[in-house]
């Protein structure tokens, strides 16, 4: 068995690893680009919003660890470049982690479901994805190792609460990465997703159109199983950071949902009960 390392030190668990990052420029990407960097590793956000992703990389001060490109995820060419960018400026790459997505308009109702928009989150939310895998594993299969990454959602688990095209797109993400990994495994290839309940994020307050984030975390926590704690684009990156690192060297397949326990909650009876006797 491997020694196990005195619990005051802290490593670097992303060393000497190269990971791109969509969606990096922002809410849960951009805290994942900082954690990446902080655990050692080199960092290519790829975003459609150049001023942040600009203003993120100038923080870090050097391109030796983190550069951005521009890229929309839609866009075979522009995947494709950024994949390339990542190996021509640090020599490979170990960890894609495809998180650009788009909320869509929020609204469960199927009649009044835009049809142009409904492609439009595929478009980003599952053609984009599929587009990162692919060039990932173009360069991934040659090095026989590589970790693939993809940003889900809770509505992958728990249905009812968002739009159709946004639930449906994040089931197809679940089945996608999964599929991959069968595939994938041969070559050594890990493939795993992230759901994570609601996190305040630019997506999120637009969305619950609350722009004060404690405002906005304090409605989520209200509606979160799990209380006294606010989940954070922190929480999730932690959890691709677990995914991304060697700690998971044989976790594949695998759908991290980060709630709380909301999915497995089903509040209806109960308050039923109480209020028949209330
Ligand atoms: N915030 C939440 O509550 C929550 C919950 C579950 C899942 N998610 C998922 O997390 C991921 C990140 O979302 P977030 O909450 O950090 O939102 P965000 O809006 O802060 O970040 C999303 C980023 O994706 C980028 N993006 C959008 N379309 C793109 C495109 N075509 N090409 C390249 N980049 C594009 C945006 O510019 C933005 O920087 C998304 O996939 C979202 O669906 C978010």
């Amino acid at each position: 068995m491997a020694s196990i390392p005195p619990a005051t030190s802290t490593p670097r668990r992303l060393e000497g690893k190269v990971a791109l990052i969509t969606g990096g420029a922002s809410g849960i990407g951009e805290c994942t680009a900082r954690i990446f960097v902080q655990h050692g590793a080199k960092v290519v956000i790829a975003d459609v919003q150049d001023e942040l992703g600009h203003n993120l990389c100038q923080e870090f001060g050097s391109d030796e660890i983190i550069s951005y490109v521009h890229c929309d995820v839609t866009s075979d060419s522009d995947v494709k470049n950024a994949v390339d960018t990542a190996v021509s400026k640090y020599g490979k790459l170990d960890i894609m982690f495809n998180n650009a997505g788009v909320s869509g308009s929020p609204g469960a109702n199927i009649l009044g479901s835009d049809n142009e928009e409904f492609k439009k989150v595929f478009d980003v939310n599952v053609y984009g994805p599929f587009l990162g895998a692919k060039h990932a594993a173009r360069v991934m299969i040659p090095a026989k190792k590589g970790c693939i990454l993809f940003t889900s959602s809770a509505v992958s688990v728990c249905c009812g609460e968002s739009s159709h095209a946004y639930a449906a797109s994040k089931h197809a993400v679940v089945g996608l990465a999964k599929n991959l990994c069968v595939e994938l495994g041969q070559y050594g290839i890990r493939v795993n997703s992230i759901s994570p309940f609601t996190v305040v994020t630019p997506m999120m307050k637009n969305l619950l159109g609350i722009q004060n984030k404690r405002e906005a975390e304090e409605f989520i926590s209200s509606i979160g199983n799990l209380k006294t704690v606010i989940l954070e684009p922190e929480d999730i990156a932690n959890a691709a950071l677990y995914l991304a690192s060697d700690e998971s060297k044989y976790v594949s397949g695998m759908n991290l949902v980060v709630d709380g326990g909301y999915h497995v909650t089903n509040p209806s009876f109960a308050i039923a009960m109480r209020n028949l006797y209330s």
